[in-house]
């Protein structure tokens, strides 16, 4: 339904009744093409690590996650989903810090909730928090967490001045990590994800606060590390995962919507994306018909690029979907009113547009 055609109560039924066949459609997919889903597109025979059935239920009745299935051979998965969507929660289980309430984590076969102890000795983790002490230097605090991690000191001391210049802090080893910016604390937090060289390494929005250099930096690191290992990276910036992971989960209410690569993804969505030219005072009520994946402001107007099923006006013109339009056309079609607004031509009307 992309028109107003009678306004107020009949509008909003109208887009009510859309909204539940779309989400039956929607869920009938999903459990259709369950298998398709959680192995993804580019998976190896081998399956190194497996998520069941995972659920998350915190203290407070609070579900993070929720039934969440996902195979994983080597190569780097990126787990992408909205603030809260439950990847923190995913990543913690994972790297076996947390338990879930439900389900099973397989590691080579293996049981790892039952022996985490397994997995635990192949891993490096950097939790989305991650903390260290300013006044030791970068080589101090690595020797620390290869002493807690049972390194000897010997293998210690080599592998720390390998990966530090892997991480290109080779120079900055004599300042206290307290004078470090941003961008050389993830590098660290890196470094010491890899003291135990990890077959899994679980990276939680690491690209945060990172300037573009050392995004690039980071991107082809992991690329490199991905080619043996499993890599899972989380982030909620869509131009983050783009460029690095061929392998695309979303992730929104602690489920896997959906998986595949960028292209696929966007396939999905292959003419229902559209760029148009409006002046501004006509923005809000577009917004308000139509998911709105980018708006820029130009000296002629205001440029949109939103999803409808059909032009949304005479002059808009059809264009090439892309990763992002796909991540916000999945996110929303499976939660089409996040917000919890009822109004008529708020939220809801915004989501009739995909059928
Ligand atoms: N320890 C916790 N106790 C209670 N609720 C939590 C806890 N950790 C996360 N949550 C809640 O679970 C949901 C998912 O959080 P999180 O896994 O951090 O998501 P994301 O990393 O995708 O932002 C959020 O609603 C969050 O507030
Ligand atoms: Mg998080």
């Amino acid at each position: 339904m992309t028109k107003d055609r009678g306004g107020g109560r009949r509008a909003y039924v109208e887009s009510r009744e859309c909204i539940s066949a779309e989400r039956q459609m929607a869920t009938d997919r999903l459990s259709g093409r369950l298998d398709r889903v959680t192995t993804g597109p580019t998976e190896k025979a081998e399956r190194m690590l497996e998520l069941i059935d995972i659920t998350k239920v915190y203290k407070g009745g609070k579900r993070a996650v929720d039934g969440f299935s996902l195979h994983l051979g080597p190569g780097l998965l990126g787990l992408l989903g909205p603030n809260g969507a439950g990847k923190s929660s995913l990543m913690r289980i994972v790297a076996t810090v947390t338990r879930p309430t439900s389900g099973r984590l397989h590691y080579r076969g293996t049981d790892a909730l039952a022996r985490p102890e397994l997995l635990r000795r192949r891993l490096g983790y950097l939790p989305q928090d991650f903390g260290v002490y300013p006044n030791l230097t970068s080589r101090e605090f690595l020797g620390y967490l290869a002493a807690a991690k049972g390194l000897s000191a010997r293998s210690a001391r080599a592998r720390i001045e390998e990966l530090l210049a892997l991480v290109n802090l080779t120079e900055a080893v004599k300042r206290p990590l307290g004078a470090y910016s941003g961008g050389m604390l993830r590098r660290i937090g890196i470094a010491q994800a890899l003291l135990a060289d990890p077959q899994v390494i679980v990276v939680d929005e690491p690209t945060a606060g990172l300037d573009p250099e050392e995004r690039v930096r980071f991107r082809n690191l992991l690329s490199e590390l991905s080619v043996e290992r499993v890599v899972l990276l989380s982030t909620h910036i869509v131009p983050d995962i783009e460029s690095v992971a061929s392998d695309i989960a979303v992730v929104a209410g602690g489920r896997l919507l959906r998986r595949g690569t960028p292209e696929q993804l966007a396939g999905e969505l292959s003419g229902q994306v559209w760029e148009l030219l409006v002046k501004p005072d006509a923005v809000t009520a577009l917004q308000g018909r139509y998911p709105v994946s980018r708006m820029v402001r130009t000296a002629d107007g205001v440029r949109l690029r939103v999803l409808a099923d059909r032009a949304p006006s005479d002059d808009a013109v059809p264009v090439a979907p892309d990763l992002e339009d796909a991540y916000l056309g999945i996110v929303r079609q499976a939660a089409p009113n996040p917000a919890g607004g009822t109004t008529p031509g708020g939220p809801l009307r915004q989501q009739a547009v995909r059928r």
